[in-house]
């Protein structure tokens, strides 16, 4: 089974798909970890990051290995270190919706995601164009919104829980710019595929959405 769940920053994405991929024994690939591991790549490099062919080449020859905990999380290592963590950074979250412009950066991303989700026996894969792109033929598509505030004031919280001081109005700021980036970008922008079921998770809490998304999912299969 291959669920694709999709949204902007914020929305609850990750913290769904962990525990949708939890509760039906899927794998969770969070495609998101991949963009931002290039970005932090391209960033220590020093990079012009908007130069399409250089951050092509800069993803096709470097060794990214994508490895899963049993917690779900995404792990991410890049050219044998493990920089799960350093991806989190404000100063990836500041570039990394520039990155992911790039058509041939995408195109090698898109092409490891698309083997990753072969490779496994069912996935749950969440990202921008999962649904209407990567995984095209996905079983159940999902698109997960929220508020603008109520989104920033998500990631406020979670930077908080890393010790991770930053100002709300910067990071709303922030937020907005990525909204803008990418729905507006030409190479696969973030939009609601015509088959997804649109969940706004303003007022929900995490069991509640992910609850919605096991009950729709059952739904479908039932009907066959
Ligand atoms: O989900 P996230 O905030 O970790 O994603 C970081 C950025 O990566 C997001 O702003 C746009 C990009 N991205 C993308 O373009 N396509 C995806 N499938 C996933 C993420």
């Amino acid at each position: 089974m291959q669920i694709a769940i999709d949204g902007p920053a914020g929305a609850g994405k990750s913290s769904v798909a962990k525990e949708v991929a939890r509760r039906l024994g899927l794998k969770c690939l969070d495609t998101g970890a991949m963009y931002r591991a290039l970005t932090f790549k391209a960033l220590n490099e020093g990079l012009d990051l908007s130069d399409n062919f250089l951050l092509g080449e800069l993803t096709r020859h470097c060794q990214l290995e994508i490895k899963f905990d049993k917690n779900m999380n995404t792990l991410i290592l890049l050219d044998g270190e493990d920089i799960t963590e350093k991806i989190r950074s404000p100063e990836v979250n500041k570039h990394v919706s520039l990155i992911a412009r790039s058509p041939d950066l995408r195109k090698e991303l898109v092409y490891l995601q698309r083997k990753i989700a072969e490779k496994s026996n069912g996935i749950v894969m969440e990202g921008r164009d999962i649904g209407t792109n990567v995984l095209i033929n996905a079983d159940h598509k999902f698109f997960l919104d929220a508020g603008l505030e109520e989104r920033t004031h998500r990631r406020w919280l979670e930077m908080q829980e890393k010790g991770l001081e930053v100002d709300p109005d910067s990071l709303l700021k922030e937020i907005t710019a990525r909204d803008r980036i990418d729905s507006e970008r030409k190479e696969a922008p973030l939009k609601i595929a015509p088959e997804a079921r649109v969940i706004d998770t303003t007022c929900y809490n995490l069991e509640e959405v992910v609850e919605k998304v096991i009950g729709f999912i059952k739904h479908t299969e039932s009907r066959g």
